[in-house]
């Protein structure tokens, strides 16, 4: 075993929540036959009770112990995209406590893909219940620097595993008896999906906006520590500058373009830190020039969703 997987497992029993690397973001985890440290993990992050936590499993086998219903489609879903940024939401049994789902009859599941959660995961023994290793409604960690950031080694021990290579969350989608519902978009996305619901006749739906369906979806999410800007492209760097100082009524000096990359997968992955970096001391406000064109994407339409969430002025 690992060193710094002994270390983690021990890290628990001292009382200490583990930051974990996946392939998404940084989760802040506990064991979920653990109640003290789940209730810890709300407690540190500053989450409401009401927003359920996604059980992290190293195997198909292991997830299917706490599914009340385990469907042939979620089966085919987990053999296709597992390890990955896949979470089911499926019915959960007693053995899934009410803590870890906010009281819900249904749990998260996914297994993610990075070989030092896995191996955690595995020696453990046991799946364990992770948020995004940041306080409540701001920034998703991407690196293991962004969670010291905001929790103290007394409270964390951090296991690094690098940067996470795609970026942005998992992709979460709930399976009822004859719909998938799209609670959260991600890099797993509905066309890669479709072909598998057509086999089991399952149709795909969008999660209604005026129903809360994942609770943590809310408007104001995954926000930085000054104002971000959302502005559609209006040509030049100066106009669009204006266009976002006006709508924030911060001085044009003060403010900072944010610059993701023209490939989708490139700008998931570094999305979250240059929305740090992009913060420098002396700034203002940030703003972010979405073109049009990236409407057409699915991986684009996944991060504009991240993007909308975590500002405070669209134009
Ligand atoms: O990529 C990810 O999913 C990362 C890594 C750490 O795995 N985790 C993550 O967790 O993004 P969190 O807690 O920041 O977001 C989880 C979302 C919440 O919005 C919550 O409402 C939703 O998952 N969720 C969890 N269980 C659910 C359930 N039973 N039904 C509906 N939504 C659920
Ligand atoms: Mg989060």
């Amino acid at each position: 075993m690992k060193k710094e997987v002994t270390q983690a497992i021990e890290a628990f029993n001292l009382g200490k929540l583990v930051a974990i690397p996946t392939e998404t973001v940084y989760g802040l985890s506990a064991p979920i036959n653990n109640p003290k440290l789940i209730e810890r993990i709300f407690k540190l992050k500053e989450r409401p009770f009401f927003d359920p936590l996604i059980v992290h499993v190293s195997s198909i086998d292991e997830a299917k112990k706490w599914c009340g219903k385990w469907p042939e489609l979620a089966q085919k879903l987990a053999e296709k995209f597992w390890p990955g940024p896949l979470t089911l939401v499926l019915p959960k049994n007693d053995k899934v406590s009410d803590m870890i789902t906010s009281g819900l009859q249904t749990v998260g599941i996914r297994c993610p893909n990075h070989p030092l959660s896995l191996e955690f995961i595995k020696e453990l023994g046991i799946p364990l219940a992770a948020p995004s290793a940041n306080k409540f409604g701001k920034t998703s960690p991407t690196h293991i620097d962004h969670v010291k950031s905001e929790f103290n080694s007394s409270d964390v021990y951090f296991l690094d595993g690098g940067e996470s290579q795609v970026g942005i969350e998992s992709t979460i989608i709930q399976i009822n008896d004859d719909k998938v519902i799209f609670l959260r978009k991600g890099a797993i996305t509905p066309s890669m999906i479709k072909p598998y619901c057509d086999q089991f006749e399952f149709t795909i739906v969008e999660a209604d906006p005026h129903k809360i369906l994942a609770p943590g979806q809310i408007k104001h999410h995954y926000m930085p520590k000054i104002p971000l800007v959302l502005v559609k492209d209006k040509g030049n760097a100066f106009e669009n500058a204006k266009a976002a100082s006006t709508l924030c009524g911060i001085d044009i000096n003060l403010g900072r373009e944010l610059v993701l990359s023209e490939d989708p997968s490139m700008a998931a992955r570094i999305l979250y830190s240059e929305m740090r970096n992009t913060c420098a001391d002396g700034v203002e406000f940030i703003y972010f020039v979405f073109k049009q064109q990236w409407s057409e994407s699915e991986l684009w339409t996944a991060i504009l969703d991240r993007l909308t969430r975590a500002s405070s002025f669209i134009g």
